[in-house]
Formats: C-alpha cells, structure tokens, sequence
C-alpha cells in the first residue's frame, strides 16, 4: 500500500471525497490548490494533508508537489470551458506535464488518471476529445512508470454543482429531459468512485485500462428513471418537462458565444449539448472490478437521498 500520495484537484467535488477516503490510515497526502484557500476539513483530515501551491500550468509546483510519492492521483480537470484550448491546456498539456514532473521523482510512483467516459466518444466536445488526448498524454510521457486510468460516468453525491440545478428543479416538481427518452447512461455515486480508487491505489501491481467502472446497476438508466426515483424519495410527484432540441442548442450556441466574448468558463456549450443527448453513456465495470476486488455500494436511491439531504442541511 502506498503511504505517499500526491492528489489533484482536491478543491474539487470528486478530489475532496477523494481526500476524505484516502487521508487517515498512516498515509501522508500532498495536495495541490490553486488561488482558493484549501477548503476547511475536520482535524483529523488536515493532520495527514500538506497542501501545495501551484497549479497545472506551473512545472515547478507539480514537482514540489511529486516529489518522493509513491502514487500520484491526478483528478484535476477543466469541466467548463468554451475553446477547445481551454480544455487541452488543463485536461491534455496539464496531464502532459504532471507525468513529465512526476517522473523526475526516484524511485519514479505510480500515476491514476482520472479520465472520463466521455474519453470514449471524443467526436462528441472539446471536452471530451481533451480528456481523450490526456489519456494519449499518459500513455506518451508515462513510459516506464506504472500508470492505469479510470474513466467514471456520470458521478453524483453531496458537493456536487454540475446536477444542483436539476435537484433544485424537480425539488420544485418539474425535470427537465434533456436528451431523447430512450438514451441510457450509466452512474456512479462519488464516495463509490472514491472508494474505487483506494481499492486501486492499493493492489500491488496496477494494469493500465482504461477501465470503466458504475454503481452496479448493469445497462444503466433512462432520465425517466432517475426522475421516478427522486419523486419517490422526495415524496413529491415530479412533472418530465420535454426541452425542445431546438431551444436546447440555441441556448447553448449563445452561451458560447457570450462565454468567448466575456472570457468566462460555460458549462452549456454546443459540445455538452451532444454529450447530453448522445444515446448510449451506459459502461461496464467487469474487468475494473476483477483487476481490484471493489464493489460498488450506493445504488441510485440512497445516493440520490444521501445527495438531496446534503442540500437540505446546507440550506438550514
Ligand atoms: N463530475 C463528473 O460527473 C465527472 C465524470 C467523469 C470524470 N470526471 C473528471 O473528474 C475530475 C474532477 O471533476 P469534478 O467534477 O470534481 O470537477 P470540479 O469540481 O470542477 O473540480 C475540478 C478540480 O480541478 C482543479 N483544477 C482545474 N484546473 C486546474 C489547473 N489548471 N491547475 C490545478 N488544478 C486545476 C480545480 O481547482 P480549483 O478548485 O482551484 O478550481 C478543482 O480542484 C475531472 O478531471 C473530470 O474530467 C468528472
């Protein structure tokens, strides 16, 4: 089991559970932040971490930050962006670039990507033919390290901004269905992910994937699905509100060109709008699972009730 860690993008939704499951039990934790402070954690959490100053453009930080690990954990990612450059800088040169610092280090650890399913369409986004080129980068600058990547699908859970929205509207009784009715996708809930990666981190020889991985449910789920069970937990009928394609990729193609103009990071683009509407986001996790031994523990409905009653307590 590695005792030296290196994380990424531990400011971030997946990277803090990622924190919290991987702190504690004798291991010791450097973690990169950028500008932000790093985010308040329980004593226990801060005793093992030493945050690092830098960022992903910044070669001499990634190397404080690699330096002597056993394992590097490279959650870090750009999710928003409105030019393919802004994706490739984070998602693509940044890996690039933490696999070249990280292999400075003697002897040379271990190196997780945390890719994206979308790394499997990369036609789709610039966002999901970067995630696909970060892949491409690893595989380039990691040789002779040991290296493997993971490529989740749609993961949720408390923390979560990018599904807010959808949990504040149906909590109001209308979801919107953004893609076509019949169109599956897999999905996993982040402390299942995090739980995931240790079970990684700690087998003694690491196969590189990419491996795909979800919350057990074979053949994923329709939106409809996901709707039915938040009206049951939510104890609330909640109303499918049909959003027209049409309307969808004019929003979208706006907020683009706005994004561009005023130099701010969307998340509705044109690109995301073929991500949501793509047919088939449904993964297999069989082969993760032989390689590690894990197995995946919230199902939809308690992680959709673990997600609601997180905003229900930030909101008192
Ligand atoms: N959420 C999903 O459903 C999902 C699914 C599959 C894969 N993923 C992948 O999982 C990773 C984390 O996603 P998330 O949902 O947790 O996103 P998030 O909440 O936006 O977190 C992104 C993290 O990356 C950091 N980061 C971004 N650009 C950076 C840079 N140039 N230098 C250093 N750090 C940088 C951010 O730091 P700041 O706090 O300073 O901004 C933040 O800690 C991403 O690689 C994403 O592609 C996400």
């Amino acid at each position: 089991m590695p005792r030296t860690l290196a994380i990424t993008g531990a400011t971030g939704f997946i990277g803090a559970a990622l924190l919290h499951e991987l702190a504690g039990g004798g291991r010791e934790i450097r973690a990169l932040f950028r500008s932000r402070p790093a985010p308040a954690a329980d004593g226990a959490l801060r005793a093992g971490v030493e945050w690092v100053r830098g960022s992903l453009d910044d070669t001499q930080s990634l190397e404080r930050l690699t330096r002597g690990v056993e394992a590097v954990i490279h959650c870090a990612g750009a999710v928003r962006g409105a030019t393919r450059e802004q994706f490739d800088r984070v998602n693509s040169e940044g890996v690039a670039r933490l696999v070249r610092a990280a292999r400075q280090s003697r002897p040379r650890p271990r190196f997780l990507l945390i890719s994206s399913l979308a790394a499997r369409e990369p036609q789709l986004s610039f966002y999901a033919a970067s995630k696909r080129r970060g892949e491409e980068a690893l595989r380039a600058a990691g040789e002779g390290m040991e290296w493997s990547v993971l490529r989740p699908p749609a993961v949720y859970g408390p923390g979560d901004r990018e599904m807010r929205p959808l949990i504040e509207a149906m909590r109001r009784g209308a979801a919107p269905m953004l893609g076509r009715p019949e169109a599956r996708f897999s999905m996993i809930f982040v402390a299942d992910l995090a739980a995931a990666v240790r079970q990684l981190v700690d087998q003694p020889l690491w196969e590189p994937g990419p491996f795909e991985l979800h919350d057990g449910h074979d053949g994923g789920y329709t939106w409809r699905d996901v709707v039915t069970t938040f009206a049951r937990i939510a104890r609330r009928p909640v109303r499918p509100v049909p959003v027209p394609a049409i309307l969808l990729k004019t929003v979208a193609a706006a907020n683009q060109a706005l994004a561009r103009r005023f130099g701010y990071a969307p998340m509705l683009t044109p690109g995301k709008v073929r991500e949501l509407t793509h047919p088939d986001w449904v993964c297999a996790d069989a082969a993760f699972r032989k390689a590690t031994g894990w197995v995946p523990r919230v199902g939809l409905e308690e992680g959709l009730r673990r997600t609601l009653g997180s905003i229900r307590v930030n909101q008192k």
